[in-house]
């Protein structure tokens, strides 16, 4: 078994590679003069862990092509993040379902697939092939510890992503508590700890992604005022979108921590871990 990556999953694959006690394949992407893509691998194995995390169209491309390369039965797909998952739904007639339409482009050519904390589990049915996800929760828990945190409270932004906020907080006993937003008038809505009091405390709000930043940045100045002491972030996805990492900072975010399903100088904890224990496992 070897891995193999596309250009924007290198420092995750190399992880991995590590854990699981193998290599990471070189490979040589080019382009033709008119744009396209082109790769060439280097010395394969019959069964290869293809790591690469759909954060733009190019490197969906790679990823593509990378399968094609490796051309075996035995190949196992790695979906660190999976971009376009979010458009789950036709909301609208004429829409495509893209998450439908990419799951079922990468299932050719693999035998199975992991995806890191996946949107919406319900996603994982529009694979071909047998599709897991892995939760990163733990992994952020154990890092806030090593930080030196203390008695945090951790928020999720929303009741959509309150079971990853109570997964992150109960390695090490914390409070959890998500946000409710309460509509004030139809200009004003105001958003507050569901159960707990933000008052004097030093909260974690955590998620699953930050894209523009404006979910963490409205959290974040609403529990300033309502007498938080201290406010962090930590999400599996840094998207960071335009001015969106700046954005969380000029909102008093003190600390916005990531992981390396998307590269970026705050990745500070790694999903590599889950992803050789998921690949051991299944
Ligand atoms: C999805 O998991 C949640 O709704 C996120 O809170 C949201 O997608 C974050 O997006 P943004 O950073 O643009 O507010």
């Amino acid at each position: 078994m070897k891995v193999i990556c596309t250009e924007k999953s290198q420092i995750l694959a190399t992880s991995l590679a590590r854990a699981l006690k193998t290599t990471v394949v070189e490979v040589k992407y080019s382009r033709f003069p008119d744009g396209e893509h082109y790769l060439v691998a280097g010395d394969l194995d019959e069964e290869m862990i293809i790591v690469g995390s759909v954060v733009d169209n190019d490197s969906l491309v790679q990823l593509i092509l990378l399968i094609d390369a490796c051309d075996s039965s035995k190949n196992q797909l790695v979906l660190p993040y999976m971009g376009y998952a979010r458009q789950d739904k036709q909301f609208s007639a004429g829409e495509p379902l893209s998450a439908r339409a990419i799951a079922g482009i990468l299932s050719r050519g693999v035998s199975k697939v992991f995806v890191v904390n996946v949107h919406d589990p319900a996603v994982l049915r529009f694979f071909d092939i047998p599709a897991h996800s892995l939760s990163l929760a733990p992994e952020i828990g154990t890092f806030l510890k090593e930080t030196g945190c203390k008695e945090p409270l951790i928020l999720a932004p929303d009741a959509g992503a309150a079971r990853f906020a109570s997964a992150v907080a109960g390695v090490n006993g914390w409070d959890f508590d998500h946000l409710e937003k309460t509509r004030l008038s139809s200009e004003e809505v105001s958003m507050a700890p569901k159960n707990l009091c933000a008052e004097g405390r030093d909260v974690v709000i955590v998620d699953y992604i930050s894209s523009t930043g404006g979910t963490l940045a409205t959290a974040s100045r609403l529990l300033y005022g309502q007498g938080a002491r201290n406010v962090s972030a930590a999400c599996v996805y840094g998207v960071f979108a335009g001015g969106a990492y700046s954005h969380l900072i000029s909102s008093g975010v003190r600390q916005v921590y990531c992981s390396d399903t998307i590269e970026r100088g705050c990745s500070l904890y790694s999903a590599a871990g889950i992803i050789s224990d998921g690949i051991t496992r299944c």
